[in-house]
């Protein structure tokens, strides 16, 4: 008798199954704010700009329960069925962002406390302490009768938990809970008063009790009780979307989860949460004002959202929300000229986005953010807005068969730590014009003005022999295993390019010895880092082929180091800037960017490292997906350049052999042509 094959194992839920070969587009759509005849508007209005998808009842708490324990579906019961009447997939919200009145005033505990003791109260959204039993025992019973009655809804295809969990407490749940976190965490408080160097200036601890959040204080508060704050916090957030993961997992184990990141944020260490969603997703705003005619800034920053999203996905990743024109939270809300909608729409989807939404469907006409767009403006149906996005439904549409799951491919890796940047941007260090993301951002652009291809890493858990090059934009802590594994990456062949101030501090933000560890200094060829000298606000120091900007370090190189760049000036004259043990690359500033570029440029390119396409003009960035080559101009001018080979573009229907013509905003997809 033949034994039974095995069934094969379901593949676990992605955004694959939720786009099911499409590219989900579509937006936060609020329809408790209009009434049911507007739906039908909307509907028809969706369908003709080819809008699939429609991110459901992220803020419908109190229109679901609007008294305690009430349960008011039938709204959403007829919406769900229109949305699927019409071709529209939902993203399922659960609404626990913004809890109803009732909850604040019946239990004052779930309202969170400020640093200063002060309440957050109701009145606008996120006032929930992540810490509170009450609110977490309110938002898992909605999100079990929400997950119950919708689990075998045809319309559904993704569960998005909560909205960009970005809330700290300070008050007296959050330090209950944040102690029994640091008890897991250290066990004794022996270990604790360690690890926090409480000797200094007679913290010792003698009681958990004893123990609270950072709040505010007469002086400089503890580095490492601030660090495990930090950590907590984003564990404490975490523990909330679990909650309600585990809860909608368990109703639809074939569906996959997300929860929003907002960009670049410093609250949740996006490496661990990510391990917990199966669809990785991120609020990407870049600013549309254009810097000296060009929009490059934004497009530099999107980038940077993309890549990083992309890198914690480990692959296809959603936008779930952008602005189809102006945001209302900028101090000067500029909207978007026409095509850059357009234009950074299709930037995601080259950098590996398999969704392009926004928030929100339909521009609000009350409330706080009546003055922020939606994909159907102020101005209706007829309005530049809605026509454009019409136009970019059907692009993506026709995209999708060519494009969704594919990868792309980078040489490069930029690494990243959220515990390194809490533990480094803290008062009481040597420079507050030091601002992390800004360095990374720094760093992060030169790659782009460079035309490479670069993904973010981990430096503990990231696979770095994946890449022939990593760069350090700056890690002030990092890890003993984090070092060791830099140390084996370079024995092993690869390019390592550091920036200043980086392996300063343990994980208990303890300084090392000598001021940078060891074993980097000898990875890098430094005898001795003597003193960190930071720039003022707007100093540079020459250093002959650059000028550097914020940092300069007063390094004596080791016999077996190369001194790249030295300093032409000052203090510092003759010491080296850039520092270069074979592949091993130390920067004691950050140059300008032209001078960063030039070096990474150098650096890659002695790494076998290229450009996607070489000399492209200004502002015109390139990205292989796939077998696709997606190039688009964020200059306001046309540009015409040259790329080797004959392609078909996918949207115009054209066939190029070798010039290149983008208008304004222009994108072209090209796919080699097959004589
Ligand atoms: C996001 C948020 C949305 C909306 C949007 C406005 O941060 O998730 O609900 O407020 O910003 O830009």
């Amino acid at each position: 008798m033949p034994t039974p094959r095995p069934a094969l194992a379901p593949d676990p839920p992605s955004l694959r199954t939720a786009t099911r070969g499409r590219i989900l587009f579509g937006g936060d759509y609020s329809p408790e704010q209009w009434p049911e005849q507007t739906w039908q508007e909307d509907v028809r209005l969706m369908k003709g700009a080819g809008v699939n998808s429609a991110t459901v009842g992220v803020f419908a708490w109190s229109r679901i329960e609007p008294t305690p324990g009430a349960r008011e579906f039938d709204w959403l019961d007829r919406l769900m069925d229109l949305l699927h009447g019409n071709g529209v997939s939902v993203v399922l919200a659960t609404p626990t962002a913004s809890p109803p009145p009732w909850m604040g005033r019946l239990h004052p505990e779930t309202l969170p406390r400020d640093a200063d003791g002060r309440t957050v109260w109701w009145g606008s959204r996120q006032h929930f302490s992540h810490s509170s039993a009450v609110y977490r025992r309110y938002a898992t019973a909605l999100t079990e009768d929400l997950a119950a009655r919708y689990a075998d809804h045809p319309a559904l295809v993704m569960w998005h938990i909560n909205n960009e969990y970005c809330t700290y407490d300070w008050g007296d749940e959050s330090a209950r809970a944040f102690r029994s976190w640091l008890r897991d965490r250290y066990t004794t408080l022996a270990a604790l008063n360690e690890a926090w160097g409480t000797a200094f200036w007679s913290q010792h601890y003698s009681d958990w009790e004893e123990i609270i959040p950072p709040r505010r204080a007469q002086y400089l508060p503890n580095p490492t009780q601030v660090l495990d704050f930090k950590r907590f916090t984003s564990d404490a957030l975490l523990r909330c979307y679990l909650a309600e993961r585990d809860i909608v997992a368990r109703h639809t184990p074939h569906l996959p989860v997300t929860t929003n990141f907002m960009p670049f944020w410093q609250g949740q260490d996006g490496w661990e949460w990510a391990r917990h969603e199966d669809v990785v997703s991120v609020d990407s705003y870049p600013d549309p004002k254009p810097v000296e005619g060009s929009h490059a800034a934004g497009a530099r920053h999107h980038a940077l959202i993309a890549d990083m999203t992309r890198s914690q996905a480990g692959g296809p990743w959603m936008l779930m929300e952008q602005a189809a024109g102006p945001v209302n939270w900028r101090g000067v809300n500029h909207p978007k000229p026409r095509g850059l909608n357009r234009l950074w729409s299709l930037q995601a989807v080259a950098r590996g986005a398999d969704a392009v939404c926004y928030f929100q469907w339909r521009q609000s006409r009350q409330g706080a953010e009546k003055f922020h767009s939606g994909m159907v403006s102020h101005a209706g149906e007829h309005g530049r807005v809605y026509q454009e996005v019409r136009e970019l439904g059907a692009e993506l549409a026709r995209l999708a068969p060519e494009v969704t799951g594919q990868p792309v491919p980078a040489e490069v890796a930029v690494l990243h730590d959220w515990e390194s940047w809490w533990a480094g941007q803290q008062d009481g260090r040597p420079s507050t014009e030091v601002d992390y993301p800004q360095v990374v951002a720094a760093w992060h652009r030169a790659l782009w003005d460079a035309g490479l291809a670069t993904d973010f890493a981990h430096p503990v858990s990231g696979d770095l022999a994946a890449y022939r090059m990593v760069v350090i934009p700056q890690l002030y802590l990092l890890r003993d295993e984090a070092i060791d594994r830099l140390v084996r990456y370079v024995e092993g062949g690869g390019t390592l390019v550091c920036g200043f101030h980086t392996g300063v501090a343990d994980a208990d933000d303890r300084v090392r010895e000598g001021g940078m560890d060891h074993r980097l200094r000898e990875l890098f060829g430094i005898r001795t880092v003597h003193e960190w000298w930071p720039l003022d606000a707007g100093e540079t120091v020459d250093c002959g082929t650059f000028r550097g900007t914020l940092w300069s370090e007063e390094l004596e190189p080791a016999g077996t180091a190369e001194v790249a760049v030295a300093y032409r000036t000052g203090e510092l004259d003759g010491l080296p800037a850039v520092l270069r043990r074979g592949r091993a690359w130390y920067l004691g500033t950050l140059p300008e960017p032209d001078g960063l570029r030039g070096l990474l440029s150098r650096a890659a390119a002695d790494a076998g490292v290229h450009p996607v396409v070489a000399g492209l003009p200004e502002g015109v960035e390139a990205v292989r997906r796939g077998p696709l080559l997606f190039l688009l101009n964020h200059t306001r001018q046309a540009v015409e350049f040259d790329v080797p080979g004959t392609h078909r573009d996918l949207l115009g229907g054209a066939t190029h052999t070798g010039p290149v013509t983008l208008a304004r905003y222009g994108v072209a997809v090209l796919r080699e042509a097959t004589t």
